[in-house]
């Protein structure tokens, strides 16, 4: 099996969903504002962990693309909101600049409101269509995960921890809520349509726990390693916003060591689920590589 191929042709195919879910109309300028920023580019890890997972555990793909790219509209609104001067105030973002550099701040903040908004709308529609129990439950995880139980409460101490000495346990909260919510999220909505049992969805959380974990890790690594021009996004943001990061708190060769060993425990339990698996371990083994 050529994964490479196959990458390819789930990213398209989540690209195409993406691009006719909003396609523009009246007001226009914030449909623009919304594709601007979802359409720039991005590695689409969200989407293709739910996919995965759902194929992991024996499901059909094509139950899981309105899942999919809402899980791509959250995580790109979450991404607006970042960059916004009140939270990183960054100005590019996929190699473009960003949102509110395009078009205005109210503009920008109403473009992440709206992706993810939009996000349960096709959520909600896709349960509605199929009447389908599971597709629901995976609608409950992706909501908790982006809000109270993950991305939400994490950005929030994100924000409130800068220029503080914080301790241990609360970067592990950082990093498991901001950016593992969304991928745990993903994993285990994924193996739910695809009609995972609950000790299956809980193995999934837990791989997502450590794949999220290492993919902070390594962001934070990036931020201090990479340039703009590879990343596609200002390094040294943490930086100038006076974060604390695994590379701060722990040095340089801690956070490589800790980022390697979770992203190999990762790659092992998703050994467990055998053949099926094959292709959600291939790609979870290709981050350990990634230079962005
Ligand atoms: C960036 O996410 C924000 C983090 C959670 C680290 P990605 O690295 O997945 O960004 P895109 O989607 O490829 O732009
Ligand atoms: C943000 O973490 C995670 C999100 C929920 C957007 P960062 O602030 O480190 O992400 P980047 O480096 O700007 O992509
Ligand atoms: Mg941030
Ligand atoms: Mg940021
Ligand atoms: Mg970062």
């Amino acid at each position: 099996m050529n994964f490479e191929k196959k990458l390819n042709e789930y990213i398209e195919k989540v690209n195409f969903n993406i691009d006719s879910y909003l396609e523009l109309r009246y007001p226009e300028r914030i449909f623009e504002a919304m594709r601007y920023s979802i359409l720039a580019g991005g590695k689409r890890l969200r989407p293709l962990l739910l996919l995965s997972a759902c194929e992991a555990v024996g499901g059909n793909i094509e139950d899981c693309m309105p899942f999919a790219c809402a899980m791509e509209m959250i995580h790109t609104y979450s991404l607006i909101h970042d960059d916004l001067p009140a939270m990183d105030n960054d100005d590019f973002r996929r190699g473009k600049p960003t949102c509110h550099k395009v078009y205005d701040e109210g503009i920008a903040i109403l473009a992440g409101d709206g992706l993810l908004n939009y996000a349960f709308e096709v959520i909600f529609d896709a349960i509605c269509k199929k009447g389908d129990i599971n597709l629901a439950k995976a609608g409950k995880i992706i909501a908790d995960y982006s809000g109270s139980k993950g991305m939400l409460v994490g950005q929030v101490v994100d924000i409130e921890s800068e220029g503080k000495e914080i301790d241990k346990d609360t970067l592990l909260y950082i990093h498991d809520n901001k950016t593992g919510g969304l991928i745990k999220a993903s994993l285990m909505a994924g193996a739910l349509i695809g009609g995972a049992s609950e000790k299956e969805v809980e193995k999934f959380k837990e791989i997502g726990y450590k794949i999220g974990m290492a993919f902070q890790i390594k962001d934070d690594i990036l931020d201090v390693t990479s340039t703009t021009e590879v990343l596609g996004k200002p390094v040294l943001s943490d930086v100038k916003n006076n974060k604390i990061t695994y590379v701060s708190l722990f040095g340089m060769e801690k956070a490589k060591e800790d980022f390697e060993k979770l992203s190999e425990e990762a790659v092992k339990l998703i050994g467990e689920f055998g053949e099926k698996a094959e292709f959600l371990q291939w790609y979870a083994k290709s981050l350990i590589n990634r230079n962005k």
